[in-house]
C-alpha cells in the first residue's frame, strides 16, 4: 500500500521511489564478458570442443554413409564388405550418440555453474546494499530481477549460447561441404547468407528491445499484487476492489502489449527465413541433382548435400533464433549484472582506522553537528548539525513532532544511514570506520515498526544461538513478555509464523524488547518501542529500562562467548547507554537528559528538571498540557 494515494484514487508515481529504467541499443560486449567469465577458461574451451566434436561425429557418420552407398554401386554387395561398412557404421553412431549425451550432460551442469553462481553473487549484493537503495526501489523490481530475470538466467542462457555455438559449427561444415562437393551452388548459397543475417539483423534489435520492455512492464504488476495481497484488508474495507481490479488489469494489458509485438517480428522472420530456405533447397538439389545425372558427382554426396541444405533450412532459422534469443537473454544477465555490483556497506570498515580490539567497551555516545539528507528526498535535510553526548550508561528521552528525525537519529547510530555531514562517535571511534558488524552487534533497537519473522520463538530472540534458556526467560520477564511465550507460543520452541500474523502489535513490540534486553549491548535505543502496550505494561517496560531494574533482575547476566571471531568485544555492560525515542512524556521521566528535535534540529536539551523550571520550555510545555 506504500504508494497508493487512495484519497485521489490514482496510483502514485513518488519521485522518492524508482521507476524501473530501460537500457537502450546493443548490449554492451562486458555483459557478456561479465556472463562468459562465470565460467574457468578451461571450461570455457571445453564448452567449444564438446560443440566441434558433437559436428564432428555427426559429420563422420553421414560420411561413412557415403562412403559405404558408393562402394555398394562400384563394387556391388559382398556379405564381408556389407558387415564390414555396416560394423564401422554402427560404431560411429554409438560414438555420435555417447558424444551427443555427455555434451548435453556437460552443457547442463555449466548451465547449472553458471545460474547458482550469477544467483548467489545477486543474493550477496542485495544482502549487502545499503538501506538508501532499498528505500528507492519498490519490491516489485527487486523480486522481478529474483524471479523472472533469474530463471532466464537459469534456463535459457546458457543453453542458448551452447546451442548457438554448436549450430555455428554445423552451418559452417554443412555449407563448406556443399560448396566444396558442388562449386556452382555458392551462387546461391552466398547471397541466402546474405538474406539471413539482413533478416538476423532487422530481428535483434526489436526483440532485444522488446524483451527489455516485457521486463520492465512486469514489475509495475508485480508490486501491485503484492500491495494487494498484503493491504487486502484496507482495499476491501475502503471499497475500492473495482480501482485495484482495475489497476492491476491495465498493468497486465501493458505487461502482453509488447509480448504481441514480440510475436508478430517472429512470424514475420519466419516467414522470410522459410522463404530463403526454399531458395537454397532449390539450388543444391538442382545443382547437386545434376552433377549426378551426369556423373560428375558420386550420387551418396549429392544425397548428403541436399540432406544438409535442408538442416540449412530448419536450422537457419532456429539459428537465427538463437542468436536472438542469446541477445534477449543477455538482457537479463544485464539487469542481474545491474542488480550484483551494488556499491555495498562499507562492510569490513577502513581497515586503516579500525577500532582496538574490545572496542566499544563503555557505550558513550556523541553526535557532532550531523547533518542528514535522504539520498533521492528534495526539501529540507532530516537532521541538521545534531550536536549532543552521552556518558556510559546515561538515559537519553528524545523528543519531538512527527517527522522531526528521531527515528533518522536512531538509523545514523546504527549507521543505516550515512550523514551527509558531522560524525557519530561511540566510544571515542567514528562510526563511520569500524567494520559494520562489529559496530551493529555492539547495539541493540527496538525499531517503531516490531519486527519478527518465521521461525521458532528461541530463533526470533536469540537470532545467533548463544544465550542459555535461563537468560532467554530472564529478558522475556523483563520485558513482561514471558505470558505471550507460555501461554499464546507454547514456549521457547513454540512456532511463529509469517512475520508474527498470530500477535497483536502490542505483544510483537514485547517480543523485540525481550530481543534487546537478551543481547546484552552497549547502547540501547527504543524508538516509540512500548507505543502499541497498554500504559500499565509500558510502565513496568520502562522501570524494566532503567539502571535499578538490572540489580532486581532474577538471574544472574549471562554473557555470550568471551571472544567471537571477529573479534566483538565480549564484556557487556551491565548498564547500557539507552536512547529512549517516546510519545508519551512519563516514559522518558526517569531519563538523566532529555533531546527536543523539532524538524531535524535539535531545539533544547537539558536534564528533565532543569528544563521543567526553564521558562518557554517546550518539554516543559508538553508536560504541561500532559497533565492536563
Ligand atoms: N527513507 C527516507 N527517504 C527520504 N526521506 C525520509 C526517509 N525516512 C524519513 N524521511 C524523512 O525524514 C524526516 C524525518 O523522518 P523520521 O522518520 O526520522 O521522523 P520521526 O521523528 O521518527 O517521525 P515519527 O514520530 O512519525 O516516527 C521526515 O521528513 C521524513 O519524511
Ligand atoms: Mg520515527
Amino acid at each position: 500500500m506504500e504508494r497508493i494515494a487512495i484519497s485521489k484514487g490514482v496510483f502514485d508515481t513518488s519521485s522518492t521511489f524508482k521507476v524501473e529504467t530501460k537500457k537502450e541499443g546493443n548490449v554492451k560486449m562486458a555483459v557478456y564478458g561479465y556472463f562468459i567469465g562465470q565460467i574457468h577458461l578451461m571450461l570455457r574451451l571445453l564448452v567449444l570442443i564438446m560443440s566441434c566434436l558433437t559436428v564432428v561425429c555427426n559429420f563422420l557418420l553421414r560420411l561413412w554413409l557415403t562412403r559405404w552407398v558408393n562402394a555398394q554401386q562400384l563394387l556391388g554387395s559382398s556379405t564381408a564388405e556389407f558387415s564390414f561398412y555396416a560394423s564401422v557404421y554402427c560404431a560411429l553412431a554409438v560414438a555420435n550418440t555417447v558424444v551427443d549425451s555427455a555434451t548435453d550432460i556437460f552443457f547442463r551442469m555449466v548451465q547449472y555453474l553458471i545460474g547458482t553462481r550469477l544467483h548467489r553473487k545477486l543474493i550477496q549484493s542485495l544482502f549487502r546494499a545499503p538501506m538508501d537503495f532499498f528505500n528507492l526501489h519498490p519490491t516489485g523490481i527487486i523480486l522481478n530481477r529474483l524471479s523472472s530475470d533469474t530463471s532466464t538466467a537459469d534456463l535459457g542462457t546458457t543453453l542458448s549460447v551452447a546451442n548457438f555455438i554448436t549450430d555455428a559449427v554445423q552451418m559452417v561444415g554443412s555449407l563448406l561441404f556443399i560448396s566444396g562437393s558442388c562449386l556452382p551452388t555458392l551462387v546461391f548459397l552466398l547471397p541466402a547468407c546474405v538474406g539471413y543475417a539482413a533478416a538476423q539483423l532487422l530481428y535483434v534489435a526489436p526483440s532485444r528491445d522488446l524483451d527489455r520492455l516485457m521486463s520492465k512492464a512486469r514489475s509495475p504488476t508485480v508490486s501491485i499484487f503484492k500491495e494487494a495481497m498484503s493491504g487486502a484488508p484496507f482495499i476491501r474495507a475502503a471499497g475500492l476492489q473495482q480501482m485495484f481490479e482495475n489497476e492491476c488489469g491495465h498493468r497486465t494489458i501493458n505487461e502482453l502489449r509488447p509480448l504481441y509485438m514480440f510475436l508478430f517480428i517472429q512470424e514475420t522472420s519466419a516467414i522470410i527465413m522459410d522463404t530463403l530456405g526454399v531458395v537454397v533447397l532449390f539450388a543444391v538439389t538442382f545443382f547437386t541433382g545434376r552433377g549426378a545425372i551426369k556423373g560428375s558427382l558420386p550420387a551418396g554426396v549429392a544425397a548428403i548435400s541436399i540432406t544438409y541444405a535442408q538442416q540449412i533450412c530448419m536450422k537457419m532459422m532456429w539459428f537465427v533464433r538463437q542468436a536472438t534469443s542469446i541477445e534477449v537473454n543477455m538482457v537479463g544477465i544485464e539487469r542481474l549484472r545491474e542488480f550484483s555490483e551494488l556499491t555495498p556497506e562499507l562492510w569490513e570498515g577502513v581497515v586503516e582506522q579500525a577500532p582496538p580490539p574490545r572496542w566499544p567497551q563503555a557505550g558513550t555516545v556523541r553526535f557532532e553537528n550531523v547533518t542528514v539528507h535522504y539520498k533521492g528526498a528534495t526539501g529540507e535535510p532530516a537532521l541538521k548539525n545534531v550536536t549532543f553526548a552521552l556518558e556510559s550508561g546515561q538515559h537519553l528521552g528524545i523528543i519531538g513532532r512527527t517527522g522531526s528525525g528521531k527515528s533518522t537519529l536512531a538509523k545514523v547510530l546504527f549507521r543505516i544511514v550515512m550523514p551527509t555531514a558531522g560524525r557519530v562517535l561511540l566510544d571515542g571511534v567514528d562510526t563511520a570506520y569500524p567494520p559494520l558488524t562489529r559496530l551493529r552487534r555492539s547495539m541493540a533497537m527496538v525499531a517503531q515498526d516490531p519486527t519478527l519473522f518465521e521461525g521458532t520463538v528461541r530463533e526470533n530472540l536469540d537470532l545467533l544461538g548463544c544465550f542459555s534458556d535461563v537468560a532467554i526467560w530472564d529478558a522475556l520477564r523483563r520485558a513482561h513478555a514471558h505470558n505471550i511465550v507460555t501461554e499464546r507460543l507454547r514456549g521457547l520452541e513454540g512456532a511463529i509464523t509469517g512475520s508474527g500474523d498470530q500477535l497483536s502489535v502490542g505483544e510483537k513490540q514485547l517480543l523485540c524488547i525481550a530481543r534487546a534486553f537478551l543481547c546484552k549491548a552497549q547502547v540501547v535505543v527504543f524508538d516509540e518501542a512500548s507505543s502499541s502496550v497498554d500504559a500499565h505494561i509500558g510502565k513496568l517496560i520502562h522501570q524494566s529500562i532503567s539502571r535499578n531494574n538490572d540489580a532486581n533482575s532474577s538471574t544472574t547476566p549471562v554473557t555470550r562467548a568471551s571472544s567471537t571471531s571477529d573479534g566483538i568485544s565480549s564484556s557487556f555492560l551491565d548498564h547500557p547507554t539507552v536512547l529512549i525515542i517516546a510519545h508519551r512524556l512519563s516514559s522518558i521521566n526517569a531519563c538523566d537528559t532529555i533531546l527536543v528535535l523539532d524538524s531535524g534540529q535539535v531545539r533544547e536539551t537539558g536534564s528533565p528538571q532543569a528544563l521543567l523550571q526553564s521558562s518557554g520550555s517546550v518539554f516543559a510545555n508538553m508536560m504541561a498540557a500532559n497533565a492536563l
